[in-house]
């Protein structure tokens, strides 16, 4: 009876908050890791965070321009997106309509036009592969555009070209 009296006076303490004998501790002491500490930085080897997609086209653009294919369509809400995409990321150096006479230039060298006869035969494949993986002085834009922006931008570009020459098909017919 005395040593249970002994144990119960222990285990009160002036403050509730901390508790001098703790029953069951739960989880409060958990090995707490600091988010800057290098065994939270480095990622266990082979993984890849959840929103990377590899590239299987680096060195190839011909591959590339063949194999990848735009997956959507051009609604209003996309070509929406693709020129706020393109106005943010492109326009500093390509012009807001794609002539290449961005507000940089010329203090960076001039890009080409994207209404070339290039571009416009270029697949939405190929144009995808120079965003992802630059072209001589143009940097790649992968990290900052993500892979559903960049097809949203290709098609705004489409709108850009045509709306410049447009094709027979958007003309109203006589
Ligand atoms: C820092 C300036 C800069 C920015 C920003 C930029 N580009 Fe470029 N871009 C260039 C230059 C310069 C070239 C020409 C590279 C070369 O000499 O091959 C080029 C080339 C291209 C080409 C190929 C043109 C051709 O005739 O070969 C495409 C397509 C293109 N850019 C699309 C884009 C898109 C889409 C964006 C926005 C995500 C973008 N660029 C952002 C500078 C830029």
């Amino acid at each position: 009876m005395k040593y249970l009296l002994a144990v119960v006076l222990l285990s009160c303490s002036p403050s509730k908050e901390k508790p001098r004998v703790i029953y069951m501790p739960d989880m409060v002491y958990t090995p707490a890791v600091k988010a800057q500490s290098e065994q939270a930085q480095v990622p266990p080897e082979g993984t890849v965070s959840q929103d990377y997609a590899p590239y299987a086209y680096s060195n190839d653009p011909d591959t590339a321009g063949k194999m990848l294919k735009n997956p959507l369509q051009p609604t209003a809400e996309v070509l929406a997106r693709g020129q706020h995409v393109f106005s943010t990321y492109c326009t500093v150096c390509h012009g807001p309509k794609g002539e290449g006479d961005g507000t940089i230039v010329p203090k960076f060298p001039r890009p080409p036009s994207l209404q070339s006869d290039k571009i416009r035969t270029y697949t939405d494949g190929r144009i995808y592969h120079v965003i992802v993986s630059g072209q001589n002085l143009m940097p790649s834009y992968a990290s900052q555009v993500a892979p559903l922006d960049r097809w949203a931008l290709i098609h705004y570009i489409r709108v850009l070209q045509r709306a410049e020459r447009p094709l027979k098909t958007d003309l109203p017919k006589e």
